[in-house]
């Protein structure tokens, strides 16, 4: 009787392989495991057998039962769903990819935070901007050659008598006065970022970049507040051993006017391969001009004010561990570049 259980069972596999559609196998069903099917049959045969018989051969016929009704279900669903839709639930589920904020964006969280500590507040002024915040009111009249620095984006739109030509803002001290006009009535503490555009593309520079403006107006502001400022926002971005170091220099909306330089990380100031003098620049900083504070609506014979531009981007290249050797790849939308960050 063996032997016929074994020949039944290879039978069945068989002709389940066999079976195209989800009616036949429900027919081997019946043949095999009906009612008056060919197991049931084989079960009422075992009475014939001896006790000890009876429990290995009735093991035997179960095991094959058990094999068939497994068989002719995974068949079934096969046939009637499609292979791929034979569902396994302990499989491991696929985890949906999860995206991080773009780098530059978490340098400015980043730089607002640690202005934000020391009572500054981040505010955001429109990127297309009048002439007259841009260059007019910071000192800078029309045709005047310092405009140049400012390789500008114009808008073609109508004038306008006061403000002039609409620009995009080449940078973030279109703000200043701005913030002198919403505050009206110092203490200003302001810190400015936003996007900034310029007629600019090689390694190092994009056509848009990121700008973040301080600007600080009080009565008795001097070179001191500006310069702890800076210290404070070197210490806390770089590192607590890195140093800032004013350059004087020329800008229109500012006097004294400086360039401000951070100690180089790798030598600390000593001079070495990658700043070659001990010094990396930062961006440039000063007091704010008398006439300036007066279009912004502030007398300057009671109040004084200092301020700072500085390039997002570029402080994020000077950040340590990071070596971009290509600005526009922040921009080139490389999820391979950007995944990194
Ligand atoms: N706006 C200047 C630039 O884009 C940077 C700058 C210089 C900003 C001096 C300032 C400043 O606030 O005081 O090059």
């Amino acid at each position: 009787m063996r032997e016929e259980i074994q020949n039944i069972r290879n039978e069945a596999l068989a002709q389940l392989i066999e079976a195209k559609t989800a009616d036949e196998v429900e027919r081997l069903r019946i043949i095999y495991l009906g009612r008056n099917g060919k197991v049931n049959k084989l079960t009422k045969k075992l009475k014939s057998l001896k006790t000890q018989e009876k429990k290995e051969v009735g093991s035997l016929l179960n095991d094959t039962k058990d094999t068939l009704i497994f068989q002719i279900g995974k068949r079934k669903n096969q046939l009637k769903y499609g292979v791929r839709q034979w569902f396994d639930p302990t499989i491991p589920g696929k985890k949906p990819v999860i995206g991080h904020l773009h780098l530059i964006t978490q340098a400015i969280e980043e730089i607002s935070s640690i202005f934000e500590k020391i009572g500054f507040t981040r505010v955001r002024y429109p990127e297309v901007e009048w002439d007259y915040y841009a260059f007019e009111s910071l000192n800078m009249p029309k045709d005047h050659p310092a405009r140049d620095v400012w390789e500008t984006f114009f808008v073609d739109s109508k004038k306008d008598k006061k403000y002039g030509q609409m620009v995009l803002t080449p940078h973030t001290s279109s703000g200043q006065i701005r913030e002198m006009e919403r505050i009206k009535n110092p203490p200003i503490r302001m810190i400015n970022i936003a996007k900034c555009f310029r007629r600019e593309l090689d390694a190092s520079h994009t056509p848009m970049f990121h700008q973040f403006e301080g600007l600080v107006i009080d009565k008795d502001i001097s070179i001191a507040h500006l310069k702890g400022t800076l210290d404070y926002f070197a210490k806390n971005y770089f590192g607590p051993e890195r140093k800032t170091r004013l350059r004087p220099f020329h800008f229109q909306f500012t006097e004294p006017s400086f360039e401000v330089d951070i100690s180089c990380g790798i030598c600390k100031a000593k001079g070495c391969k990658v700043c070659k003098e001990g010094w990396l620049e930062l961006g440039g900083a000063g007091m704010v001009y008398p006439s300036v504070l007066k279009n912004g609506g502030i007398d300057p014979q009671k109040y004084t004010g200092f301020a700072f531009g500085w390039g997002v981007e570029r402080v994020v290249m000077m950040k340590p561990g990071l070596n971009i050797p290509d600005l526009r790849l922040l921009y080139s939308s490389d999820l391979r570049f950007l995944r990194q960050f």
